[in-house]
């Protein structure tokens, strides 16, 4: 396919490698449909480009290193890649998960992280477990101020939240969606209750209905093995790969759902309209063409 003209999709930000990843050997990859190839400068500078017919063309994309990844737009983005506060908080443990591709809308990806009702049954004895299975009232919103949405005041039992922990508790969650392919979650950390997990999933759309997503955590945690950290949240999302691969349509839809939403899909039902008025076409079954 060819680059999409959807300019809500082409103005934003766009995780496509990992830093470390990234060497003076040239990446060829797609963003938005269209090819594109990134590597590193001997001065250390990355350099994202596009690619037509098999050669690099034009100027050099805009790029940002942030949160351990190579960021570009194939647009003009209205303002800088959004904060993650606790990414400066020098205590914290950085655990960038790797790369998972996946069959499947980068925003069909999104809205799965959302969803706590499926806690129970793709995640069981993990982040879920029956008899447990209602999700119990929350806020959504689509804040207008940062133009992002939340969902606030979420509460459900898991039988183990976190790598530290063997013993089920109800966790408290925060949901944040800062741009329309990165997915955030807030946790209250089970060894520093006043404090708070950061867990990001940052989207590269390859494809309407091609993506990779990459996890990334910035953790109170002094003693969990990095191993051990990776291997919890692999199983998670290997199990979450499962479920949005065999979603269909595999593109988000935008109109209202045939189904009757419940309260606990509140946060999809956000999100989708703040999509709409966005515009963002691309990934959904409104056709980015
Ligand atoms: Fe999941």
């Amino acid at each position: 396919m060819a680059k999409t003209s959807d300019r809500a999709a082409l103005n934003e930000w766009y995780a496509i490698e990992t830093s470390a990843d990234l060497t003076a050997k040239p990446i060829r990859t797609r963003l938005l449909g269209q090819d594109i190839e990134l590597f590193r400068r001997e001065n250390g500078e990355a350099v994202v480009r596009e690619v037509e017919a098999g050669w690099p063309v034009g100027p050099a994309l805009p790029v940002r290193e942030r949160y351990g990844c190579v960021w570009t737009t194939l647009g003009h983005p209205n303002k800088e890649i959004f904060e993650i506060a606790e990414a400066d908080e020098a205590d914290r443990r950085f655990v960038p998960c790797g790369w998972v591709k996946m069959r499947a809308s980068g925003l069909r990806v999104v809205e799965n992280f959302l969803d706590m009702a499926h806690f129970p049954f793709v995640h069981a004895d993990i982040l879920g477990a029956e008899p447990h299975t209602e999700v119990p009232g929350y806020l959504s919103e689509i804040r207008r101020d940062v133009d992002e949405v939340w969902a606030t005041n979420c509460t459900f039992f898991q039988p183990r939240i976190a790598a530290t922990e063997s013993e089920g508790a109800f966790v408290q969650l925060t949901y944040r969606v800062p741009t329309p392919f990165v997915v955030m979650l807030y946790r209250v950390c089970p060894t520093a209750p006043e404090r708070l997990d950061a867990i990001a999933l940052f989207i590269h759309p390859i494809e309407e209905d091609l993506c990779r997503a990459q996890p990334v955590m910035y953790l109170v945690d002094t003693a969990s093995t990095q191993t051990s950290l990776l291997n919890f949240e692999q199983v998670i999302f290997l199990q979450d790969r499962i479920i949005v691969e065999n979603q269909r349509p595999l593109l988000l839809p935008l109109e209202p759902r045939q189904e009757i939403p419940t309260r606990a899909d509140s946060s999809s039902v956000a999100y989708r309209r703040w999509l709409k008025e966005k515009g963002v076409r691309f990934g959904t079954t409104m056709g980015a063409a």
